[in-house]
């Protein structure tokens, strides 16, 4: 190994095989034209604050468009609202990292560094250092001093959070108290869900699963309303050994006979849950295999559901059909996030 002048100074060169491949160095620096000419400078800046203002300018017809351009309008046999969406969107987003790339390579500080290999913990003073170059950054960015850019940038900055909010409304309304309550009313009969045959006690026999509905349903226009209703309030009724029956103290007199009756909606995301184990008292729920002990309150014993299986209480009538003793005393179906 031997050691040989060379422009960028002294370099090591190779003598043999095996011996490392010389440095070849830093190049000379070459000063950009906005660093020796302040018109160009200038008009370097005014280029960034343009793609800026555009950027601002798109977002501010992203919300126009979504405003005033119907849903079902049609452009060249596109949706005319997605399209306009989707190009100011997009063009705001590529005019804003334009903006930055041409700033940063036009007039942002240009000087060569050589970063050596270090230990990859940093220590106190490394940090300290680190803090001061991202100051130095922040200083020779020219932020400070180059206000166009800079009012421009927070302008397209502050105007890209519009499209978010705008596009929040998309998700409807919140549900309010709507999934809280169904059309189970004290009285209402519990009736077969296919034949819609009033069910009497002795309809269900030990270790039987009968799906059901409430009677009142038929009494809702046909049609969306009343598939709603029905989906919320469907339920399934099962009969076990009294003995067998743990229920909570609020919960001794929600049962006929040993006939109890829970909603059909699984509280992970709403599949029907039907498919019940006699012996273990369980019902399972097809679509993540949650499962509720029926004799316990509709206790979640496995599976993601994260409570449990609500319980419709139940009585017989004067004429000996069974019927609901109220709504359900909670929310049916998938928790929510309002939900306290
Ligand atoms: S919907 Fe029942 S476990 Fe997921």
């Amino acid at each position: 190994m031997s050691s040989e002048s060379g422009p960028h100074g002294e370099v090591a060169t190779a003598t043999g095989a095996g011996d490392p491949i010389p440095d070849p160095g830093i190049p000379p620096h070459e000063p950009r034209l906005t660093d020796i000419d302040e018109r160009a400078a200038r008009r370097a800046e005014r280029q960034v604050a343009t793609f800026f203002g555009l950027a601002a300018l798109l977002l501010v017809a992203f919300v126009v468009l979504y405003v005033v351009v119907p849903k079902n309008a049609t452009f060249l046999g596109f949706g005319a609202s997605h399209m306009g969406l989707g190009l100011t969107l997009g063009l705001a987003l590529l005019f804003i990292g334009v903006g930055a790339v041409q700033w940063a390579r036009k007039l942002m500080d240009d000087h060569e560094i050589v970063e050596e290999r270090h230990p990859s913990s940093s220590t106190e003073e490394d940090r300290q250092e680190t803090i001061a170059i991202v100051r130095q950054g922040a200083q020779e960015s020219g932020i400070g001093r180059r206000t166009l850019i800079r009012r421009t940038l927070i302008a397209a900055l502050a105007t890209l959070g519009l499209p978010v909010v705008i596009l929040l409304r998309d998700l409807g309304p919140l549900p309010g108290s709507r999934p809280a309550h169904t059309v189970w009313r004290r009285g209402v009969r519990i009736v077969n869900d296919v034949t819609f045959k009033p069910l009497r006690p002795e309809d269900i026999s030990m270790g039987m699963l009968v799906n059901a509905v409430p009677e009142n349903i038929q009494e809702l226009p046909e049609g969306r309303e009343r598939n709603a209703a029905r989906a919320k309030a469907a339920v399934i009724l099962v009969r076990m050994r009294e003995d067998d029956i743990r229920a909570l103290p609020n919960r001794r007199n929600w049962g006929v006979d040993g006939i109890l009756c829970y909603s059909k909606i699984c509280t992970h995301v709403g599949c029907p849950v039907n498919l019940y184990e006699q012996l273990t008292r369980q019902v399972f729920c097809p679509c993540h295999q949650s499962t509720f002990d029926l004799s316990d309150n509709g206790r979640v014993v496995f599976g993601p559901a994260a409570r449990s299986l609500p319980q419709l209480p139940i009585m017989v009538d004067s004429e000996g059909y069974l019927v609901a003793q109220s709504d359900f005393t909670e929310p049916v179906g998938p928790s929510y996030w309002e939900r306290g």
